[in-house]
């Protein structure tokens, strides 16, 4: 789909996409491209997803551009219900993410939940470094606080301090996802629901299991603990 882009090609191309750039018209080319291809191996494809999603997991995942859910995955729409915030955080008193996380587990009823990170993220390490962003500060003071409660975890990982902090990030939030009325409540009626940790390397493409899966009430303060000693064995 990248080659519906002529921008780069000559001169007169570039003129002509920049006419383009005003109505954003090449995203339309892209996008009618992308239908076309779809429907070309499943002309029903898009009729059958109008009448009803029904994913089975649920991705809580980075903002960042690098980072996209479905494709890092192999999934088509209809197949991943997501939420992306910066640092890929999950906060008890953000609704968004609450009532994201409320409409796939009880309306959906998603069977996996998948925290995933990245190496490199921009939040992380303006958490680590203590950089002024502006407002989103307030945001990635989450993440200052996994830094803190951390400190030597991550000073003892040395240059790859901004990786362990990330690690750590995913982790934490797998807690907060584990700790939800939501999730509480879902386990109590017996509704399978496994929470997940991952984080994705940006230089290869390739994620990885942080091992921190969560079943049930009762084993998330052993996966978790497992979790982070598994971080420093690896160092
Ligand atoms: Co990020």
């Amino acid at each position: 789909m990248g080659q519906l882009l002529p921008i780069e090609k000559s001169g007169v191309l570039r003129f002509l996409a920049a006419a383009d750039m005003k109505n954003l018209g090449h995203l339309f080319q892209n996008n009618q491209a992308w239908a076309e291809a779809i429907r070309r191996r499943d002309p029903e494809f898009f009729l059958k997803l109008s009448r009803q999603q029904l994913p089975q997991y649920l991705w809580i995942g980075c903002s960042d551009s690098r980072v996209p859910a479905n494709e890092i995955v192999g999934l088509l729409p209809g197949e991943l219900f997501v939420h992306r915030n910066v640092a890929n955080l999950v906060v008890h008193t953000d609704l968004n993410c609450l009532s994201v996380m409320q409409f796939a587990v009880e309306i959906l009823k998603v069977r996996h939940i998948i925290v995933c990170g990245h190496y490199g993220c921009s939040g992380v390490g303006a958490a680590l470094r203590r950089e002024r962003l502006g407002l989103s500060d307030n945001w990635l003071r989450h993440v200052e606080d996994v830094r803190q409660k951390h400190e030597q975890r991550v000073a003892e990982a040395g240059q790859q301090g901004g990786d362990r902090l990330c690690e750590l990030n995913v982790i934490e939030q797998v807690v907060n996802v584990c700790e939800t009325t939501i999730t509480r409540d879902a386990w109590e009626r017996g509704q399978e629901l496994t929470v997940h940790g991952w984080i994705y390397g940006l230089k290869d493409g390739l994620l990885h299991d942080l091992n921190v899966t969560v079943g049930d009430g009762r084993s998330a303060g052993q996966a978790y603990q497992a979790a982070v000693a598994g971080l420093g064995a690896k160092a």
